[in-house]
């Protein structure tokens, strides 16, 4: 069988920046950086971005490249059949699972608000107005799961066409005109009595307010903001033919990726600081606050519109990509045909997202773990799941494929001692060990710190 390819290299970085830059940046960073108290929180993400997420993003997409196939069998191909390493293929595809059920809930959620904005909802409504619109949609089961049912069938739709008809052609206008608009928004964000406050609460790190939940949030949100730790990279890069030079295209896509989600946080921000809201808002954040800024702007229409279809590809193009490994799973494992596997697949997540969907109204009495199934699909995911995933495949790829891959992925720059130690530092140790640390950090109470005898206040 022959193997969709990426047409050329800027499809596929196009791709790969769709499926990092999405709710993630714009709706999640922001919510749970209020929610960690901004400044030291940013810096733990930041850290890990550069240390963790980025070494692990260049592992997948060698991984991927060299295997050819979908992220499951990676394992086997590089090493032996029935591999113990497959392991981390597993855990990602049950991510993908769990992350794309609560993730097309937040899609339908936008979809909600473009059709507001198309009907002129916002200009010139007072703002209580404006931010009670998120309450009424999160409260009513229909409309959730309304909304969750449209997005669903969008990425369904593209993921059947198969990865290159359904994302390649768009991403090229779409991703640009998603950059230029968040631009935009800086810049009128910079004018807002806020700014200086938003400024100083994300990047002013007050370490008092981090805890080691906190700590495992911005961990787990590293990779998520990344779309590592799941096989999602696996799977985008086996779309990979010739030789490419990964670490710069890694690079490229977690510096394009950490943009984005700064200036949104900014944004959003300055919109919280005022307005006189307070940043520990929740979910709901990026919902409650966008809206009145356009509301109250020049042109506020048509900028309404065009962020919310331009958030909505965002989310879409992240979405397919999730939908796309456990696709690529059912195809070659099962020989599923692509219309077929996308469908089971597709309905299976669909069915789990009514759960999501319905969290807020429905079955907000419904807790495990005193989690609602929207935080506890979320938190299982992005706090353990993507670590873990990062874990294993940050072993396998520094210890199992070992020097001679690094190598081989450095390419030209295989000679300088700096980036090869570099890489093999952070994949062997770094990574592991940083990931290992932070989750037993949040599993002890009291800490590590608990562990050494010495009393943490945390
Ligand atoms: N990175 C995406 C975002 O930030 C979400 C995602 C996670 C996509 C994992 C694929 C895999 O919105």
């Amino acid at each position: 069988m022959k193997r969709t390819r990426w047409s050329n290299q800027l499809a596929f970085i196009l791709a790969a920046i769709g499926s990092a830059v999405g709710l993630g940046n714009i709706w999640k960073f922001p919510y749970i950086a209020g929610e960690n108290g901004g400044g030291a929180f940013v810096l733990v993400y930041l850290v890990c971005i550069a240390a963790i997420g980025i070494p692990i993003f260049i592992a997948e997409l060698f991984i991927g490249q060299h295997a050819q196939c979908n992220a499951v069998a990676a394992f086997e191909k590089l090493t032996s059949k029935g591999t113990p390493w497959r392991v981390s293929g597993w855990i990602g595809v049950l991510a993908a699972f769990l992350i794309l059920s609560f993730y097309s809930v937040v899609g339908g959620w936008v979809l909600s608000f473009l059709t507001k904005g198309i009907a002129n909802r916002f200009v010139g409504q007072p703002a209580e107005v404006v931010r009670g619109y998120m309450a009424s949609i999160i409260g009513d089961a229909k409309a959730s799961i309304f909304w969750h049912t449209v997005f669903m069938a969008i990425v369904i739709g593209i993921v059947i066409m198969g990865i290159k008809d359904g994302v390649e052609r768009w991403n090229k206008v779409l991703m640009p005109g998603f950059f230029a608009l968040l631009v935009a928004l800086f810049v009128r964000a910079a004018f807002l009595p806020g700014f200086p406050l938003a400024l100083t609460f994300l990047f002013a790190p007050d370490t008092s307010r981090l805890t080691a939940a906190g700590i495992l949030e911005a961990v787990g949100h590293s990779f998520f903001t990344l779309s590592v730790g799941m096989g999602a990279i696996i799977t985008y890069g086996s779309y990979l033919g010739e030789k490419q030079e990964l670490p710069r295209i890694a690079f490229l896509i977690g510096l394009a990726d950490t943009l984005v989600a700064m200036i949104a946080g900014v944004v959003i921000f300055s919109i919280v600081f005022s307005a006189g809201l307070k940043p520990e808002a929740g979910p709901t954040l990026m919902f409650q606050t966008l809206p009145v800024l356009f509301a109250s702007m020049a042109g506020g229409y048509y900028i309404a519109v065009a962020f919310f279809l331009l958030v909505l590809f965002a989310a879409v193009t992240s979405a397919v990509s999730l939908l796309e490994v456990v696709v690529a799973y059912v195809d070659e494992h099962w020989n599923l045909n692509r219309t077929k596997g996308t469908l089971l697949v597709g309905g299976v997540i669909y069915t789990l997202g009514l759960l999501c969907a319905t969290s807020n109204n429905l079955l907000s009495h419904v807790t495990v773990l005193g989690y609602n199934f929207f935080s506890l699909f979320d938190t299982v995911s992005s706090n353990y799941l993507l670590p873990i995933g990062g874990l294993l495949i940050s072993l396998f790829y520094g210890w199992v494929l070992g020097k001679k891959a690094i190598r081989s992925t450095l390419g030209a720059h295989a000679d300088s001692p700096f980036w090869l130690h570099s890489l093999l530092w952070c994949a062997r140790i770094l990574a592991p060990v940083g990931v290992f640390l932070v989750l037993l950090n949040s599993i002890l109470p009291g800490g590590i710190l608990a562990l050494l005898g010495i009393a943490s206040e945390r």
